[in-house]
């Protein structure tokens, strides 16, 4: 090194991510009773990360045929894109509305290259669902957007106010909606809810962006989408983030999607593919083989639906045993929720002190993941959190 000062003298090291820091502190708890509930990760019964069985059956298929490992192209492979948007918004939406797709580096890549092309076409602001996956703001933040957000849950849903606030949105700004299974709070709008939400959207003229990263979490994967696709019946310009990581057990894959319906498609299509090969160039091959293998294959569609009830089924009961062995009354909307999370009503404090006490690892705002429950861990678990409720 020579004398002279290094230019990143002033570096100061950035707050960890909060999900993400805590797996970390999970893991160097010696303790072995512990347990990590603020993960977002399917665990099977015994606590292990699940292997879909179609998954298991498409990578066989593909090691057997073998397949080259050349590039994708820049807007990724096209049966994997064909498929992934028939299954985001039905046959019918895709032969009459003018959808573009792109294959993304999971959910994140689709919203990270949703928010650059935006960023240069939108002048407005980006709002956000309070609360939402933390992961949203600093996306469209780091992308230039101003991001507000709107009341969407605090104990319970709040619709009136959600409705009130997104009437003062500008046809300048974006709003983002969690297509199912909203993360952190596992309560969705029914279908004459979001029926309302399009037409308040309708009314401020802004531009609609589904975040959907829990397809057939919810019903199962035909219907979680009704939110999307009635928004597009309605004839809205929309984005879809989607992301396959949960749907299809391929974290680690990075496997996502980005469509839209715009007027103009075959340019912003071009402008957004200008985007992709200046930031990664084209996304990763295998996650996309596996899924166009099960979603071309009839048997392969059938065993995935399967492995998706399997899932859900779990998360039900667990949610069911949870609830029961707590006894409180006043949990009862843990049952209906949906998907992976939902909140407990405990303070920041009580997180602390469980994850001090019982090795019991959430996030500050008490949100828990169903995934990580089984049988084996449930009576702890509930013991140690009914203390504190
Ligand atoms: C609401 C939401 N959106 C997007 C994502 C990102 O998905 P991926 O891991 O595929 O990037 C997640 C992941 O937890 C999520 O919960």
């Amino acid at each position: 090194m020579s004398d002279q000062k290094s230019r990143f003298e002033h570096l100061v090291e950035a707050p960890a991510d909060p999900i993400m820091g805590l797996q970390e502190q999970f893991r160097q708890d010696p303790r072995e009773e512990k347990v990590n509930l603020g993960i977002g990760l399917y665990k099977d019964e015994e606590g292990k990360s699940f292997l879909f069985p179609s998954v298991r059956d498409a990578l066989q298929r593909l090691y057997e045929r073998g397949y080259a490992k050349d590039y994708l192209p820049i807007d990724g492979d096209k049966g994997f894109i064909e498929e992934t948007l028939l299954l985001s918004f039905s046959k019918e939406l895709v032969e009459s509305k003018p959808l573009i797709g792109f294959q993304t580096p999971g959910g994140t890549g689709a919203l990270r290259i949703a928010a650059e092309f935006l960023s240069s076409e939108v002048k407005g602001k980006v709002y956000i669902s309070d609360p939402t996956w933390p992961n949203h703001r600093p996306i469209f933040e780091r992308a230039g957007f101003k991001v507000e957000s709107y009341p969407y849950y605090k104990g319970q849903l709040l619709f009136d106010e959600m409705k009130r606030a997104l009437a003062a949105v500008t046809s300048d700004d974006i709003v983002i909606f969690h297509a199912c299974c909203h993360n952190p709070s596992g309560e969705d709008l029914s279908l004459e809810q979001w029926q309302e939400i399009s037409d308040i959207i309708k009314a401020c003229g802004a531009l609609p962006l589904f975040d959907m990263a829990y397809q057939g979490f919810a019903e199962d994967p035909y219907k979680d989408p009704q939110a999307v696709q009635l928004f597009l019946r309605e004839g809205h310009e929309l984005f879809l983030c989607s992301s396959y990581s949960k749907s299809f057990g391929l974290y680690g894959e990075r496997v996502g999607l980005l469509a839209a319906s715009l007027s103009k498609p075959k340019e912003a299509a071009s402008q957004i593919r200008a985007q992709i090969r200046a930031l990664y160039s084209n996304p990763p091959l295998h996650g996309a083989q596996i899924i166009k293998e099960i979603l071309q294959n009839a048997a392969l569609k059938k065993q995935w639906e399967a492995d998706l009830a399997t899932i859900r089924k779990r998360i039900e009961t667990m949610r069911k045993s949870f609830v029961e062995m707590i006894g409180k009354s006043d949990l009862a909307y843990i049952t209906d929720g949906k998907g992976m999370f939902s909140f407990l009503p405990l303070t920041p404090d009580q997180v602390l002190s469980l994850q001090k006490e019982a090795g019991i690892y959430m996030p500050k705002s008490g949100r828990i993941s169903f995934c990580s429950l089984n049988q084996a861990n449930l009576s702890y678990v509930t013991k140690s959190i009914g203390r504190h409720l």
